[in-house]
């Protein structure tokens, strides 16, 4: 028995095309899509969302209440991340219900921003017939749209946490698909389900699997967002040539949550134990702010990609111009400041963040400062990664683990 919640009424149909026609205006639905979009109701797999404050809290929004249907609906149907799972914990729903409201550390399940669902299925390429594996259940309604587009028995699915997998199963069941779902690391891939044509990861692992390619039939595609601490948005589609697995960059910028087991410091932890250090570093006149590298979204891809665990902390003061900060894990920092007198870096620890930052920002604009869709990622069997710019022969970077 389907619960109320779920029924397919007019006004979630009503609401849904205005979503696929916005997708489609936008250019993010291609029309061979448009059906799944249509016919796939995405608020079944979202009875229940944590609406983020501007405060860093959260407040439930749930859609088993009738009171809250049309707020919920206008929110599922919006071009919008539903939040529907924080800090893994599954009570913290009941604790937001009776609260109002819940502070958490981490979103750690949401169904995907629809155009970017939307623009990753497209350069997915999948046809009728196609055996694709999803890397990241989460509520199921992105394998849902796989099933319809292809068929569900050639759709495996896996997700670390096995609460989600089975509401998942349960959600997919309901709207008529019963994919292949598992509990289970995706990053071992599902070898029993290989070999693949399509991999899709909606979870952001730092590199791609050697599983993955290992799984991949010929001329199999992967398409997967490279996790960085700086972000960068990097969308990977590699084609499976020989045992390697090689291709380009999407133009599109497209970010995942990260998996669950990575797990470094935040920023703001290295922040507060190098911040001491920082007060007593000595500042060097430079010509080149961070908030220059940083603030270019083409430059910022390349330094995310080739600055190992960097990630940035942005300080304003009262009184005193902002500091624009870079911070690695083994407690590595830099900072600058602009004043009257320019630019001024003050930099600590084992490496040399300010170099590493802005060097990748000077090789870019040496470059021609290319588009992101100029450059590729070659993953080999063995795992090593190589980023190239033009073609496989072309200047490139070995991807730092
Ligand atoms: C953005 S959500 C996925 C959205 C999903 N495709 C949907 O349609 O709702 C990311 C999911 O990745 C899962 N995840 C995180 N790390 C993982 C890992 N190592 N292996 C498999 N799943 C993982 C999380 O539990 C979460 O459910």
């Amino acid at each position: 028995m389907i619960a109320d919640y779920s029924h397919d009424t007019a006004q979630a149909r009503c609401l849904r095309t205005r979503l696929a026609d916005r997708l489609t205006a936008s250019g993010a639905l291609a029309a061979d899509w448009r059906p799944a979009f249509m016919a796939v109701p995405r608020h079944p797999f979202v009875p229940r969302i944590f609406i983020p404050d501007p405060d860093g809290a959260y407040t439930p929004l749930d859609g088993t209440t009738p009171g809250s249907r049309t707020r919920w609906l206008e929110h599922v149907y919006a071009d919008d991340i539903c939040i529907t799972q924080l800090d893994g914990d599954p009570g913290l729903w009941d604790q937001a219900l009776s609260a109002g409201r819940v502070d958490a550390a981490a979103m750690t399940c949401t169904s995907s921003q629809p155009s970017l669902i939307a623009h990753m299925l497209g350069a997915l390429d999948v046809h009728q017939g196609h055996r694709v594996l999803e890397a990241g259940t989460g509520t199921g309604y992105n394998a849902a749209l796989l099933c319809h587009r292809t068929d569900e028995s050639r759709v495996a699915t896996i997700d670390i946490d096995p609460v989600l997998v089975s509401q998942a199963a349960d959600t997919l069941a309901l709207a008529g698909y019963r994919p292949a779902c598992r509990d289970a690391d995706a990053a071992d891939g599902w070898p029993e389900c290989a070999p693949f044509d399509r991999i899709i990861a909606t979870a952001s692992f730092p590199r791609i699997p050697c599983a993955w390619v290992a799984q991949l039939a010929d001329e199999g595609v992967i398409l997967a967002n490279l996790h960085r601490p700086l972000g960068g948005g990097a969308l990977a589609r590699l084609v499976a040539t020989g045992d390697k697995a090689s291709g380009r960059f999407l133009q599109q910028p497209g970010g995942f949550m990260p998996t669950r087991n990575h797990g470094s410091p935040s920023a703001y932890q290295v922040f507060q134990q190098v911040a001491d250090d920082a007060d007593r570093a000595d500042a060097d006149e430079v010509d080149l702010d961070l908030a220059e590298v940083l603030g270019h979204p083409e430059a910022r891809f390349l330094a995310a990609l080739l600055c190992p665990g960097v990630d940035e902390l942005r300080l304003s003061y009262p009184d005193a111009p902002d500091e624009r900060w870079v911070l690695a894990p083994d407690g590595s920092w830099a900072f600058t400041v602009v004043g009257a007198d320019g630019v001024r870096v003050r930099q600590g620890g084992p490496r040399k963040l300010y170099e590493e930052v802005t060097g990748t920002y000077r090789t870019w604009a040496a470059l021609g400062r290319p588009d992101r869709s100029k450059f590729g990622l070659t993953v080999g069997g063995d795992g090593a990664h190589r980023v190239w710019l033009g073609t496989l022969d072309g200047p490139g970077w070995d991807l730092p683990a």
